[in-house]
């Protein structure tokens, strides 16, 4: 897809990307109904279409990421019950601490490796109320994140995945996946959507992600779930009307934008082989599974940041001796190596 025009190289997330011409023209032709009332066509649509794809009964279109998963630990859980994440997890560090507020749940942070949680470690955090003199809070929700942001756009393996689905059911507990970027997963490794997913209760996919789309997650599960979970969305406020015009760039987005994510894969690779090595700057270059490249900075992360910046190149410090760059849509070939080159010229400094 064409550039948006820019003399500037955003890598700042995937979130960035803008609707481009035929999207737009979706939207704009969107058949819309109230979806408040259910008969919004556009919106059965793409909800039918998601929970298809990743092989679950029902889905629910909700305004973003950070409310679909809010929506999920809701309808999982009671107040008083704890849940399990991964400590460095967008459901834990970015989402304001929603599952204690509107959950009323209690956290067990697991330590992971580059955002993966080893099974053994899920296992250990699990505590039930039952059998402890009701000391304890009631463990009854695994959240987990694939790919994972913060551990640098990583990938679960199957096998770690049905193990940790194996340990869920042994523990009465529920399984929910955030997964904004499921679709990278997928690509990435090889496995299908529906295999991904198939030991989790419920999934969240983000469709502003990687895919393009200017707003839209869908939550998918089991049909009980998810009329369940409609009721919790209304309470949240993410009840929305015509909102077929917004379903429409999903769809667009699914039709359009899934199988090109290998080219931001591909690119985020050669991003990274181009930086790997630089004076000052370091890439753990197994965790380039994706379209994710974390780059750990001997100086300052905001002082790289701002000379990027200066430069053309648009990224993210976090904390202090991190940068992120991401790829998407609007990055190509002449950019990423543009990117490299300033990263070349300042690590000459
Ligand atoms: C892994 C992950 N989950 C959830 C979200 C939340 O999505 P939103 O920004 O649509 O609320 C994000 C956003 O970047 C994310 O990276």
């Amino acid at each position: 897809m064409a550039a948006i025009p820019s003399s500037q190289i955003d890598l700042r997330s995937d979130t960035v990307t803008q609707p481009c011409r035929g999207m737009r023209e979706a939207m704009a032709r969107a058949e819309v109904g109230d979806d408040v009332n259910g008969d919004d066509p556009t919106v059965i649509r793409l909800q039918d279409e998601v929970a298809s794809l990743l092989g679950m009964e029902a889905g629910l279109f909700v305004p973003s990421g950070t409310m679909s998963n809010a929506v999920a630990v809701r309808t999982h859980t009671q107040p008083g019950d704890e849940i399990i994440a991964e400590e460095h997890s967008h459901l834990y560090v970015y989402e304001g601490g929603g599952y204690a507020a509107l959950s009323g749940c209690s956290i067990a942070l697991v330590q992971g490796k580059y955002g993966l949680v080893d099974p053994a470690e899920v296992k250990k955090r699990i505590r039930k109320s039952e059998g402890s003199q009701s000391h304890f809070p009631n463990a009854s929700l695994i959240c987990l994140e694939n790919t994972s942001n913060r551990g640098g756009g990583t990938c679960y393996r199957l096998e770690t995945l049905n193990e940790i689905g194996d340990i869920a059911r042994e523990s009465d507990c529920r399984m929910h996946l955030d997964g904004a970027r499921l679709f990278n997963a997928v690509v990435a490794s090889g496995n299908s959507a529906s295999e991904l997913v198939a030991m989790f209760d419920s999934v969240s996919v983000c469709l502003s992600k990687g895919l393009g789309a200017p707003v839209g997650s869908v939550l998918v599960g089991s049909k009980p779930f998810i009329e369940e979970a409609h009721r919790w969305r209304k309470m949240f406020g993410g009840g929305m009307r015509q909102s077929g015009i917004l379903a429409a760039a999903g769809l667009y987005a699914l039709n359009h934008n899934l199988d090109r994510l290998k080219d931001d894969h591909n690119r985020a690779r050669k991003l990274a082989e181009s930086i790997q090595g630089l004076n000052g700057l370091h890439i753990s270059m197994d965790t380039v599974e994706s379209n994710m490249v974390y780059v750990q900075t001997e100086e300052s992360a905001d002082k790289w940041k701002k000379q990027l910046e200066e430069h053309g190149v648009l990224c993210f410090a976090l904390g202090e001796n991190t940068l992120r760059l991401l790829t998407h849509l609007h990055i190509d070939e002449e950019q990423v190596e543009r990117a490299g080159k300033v990263f070349a010229d300042l690590s000459r400094k």
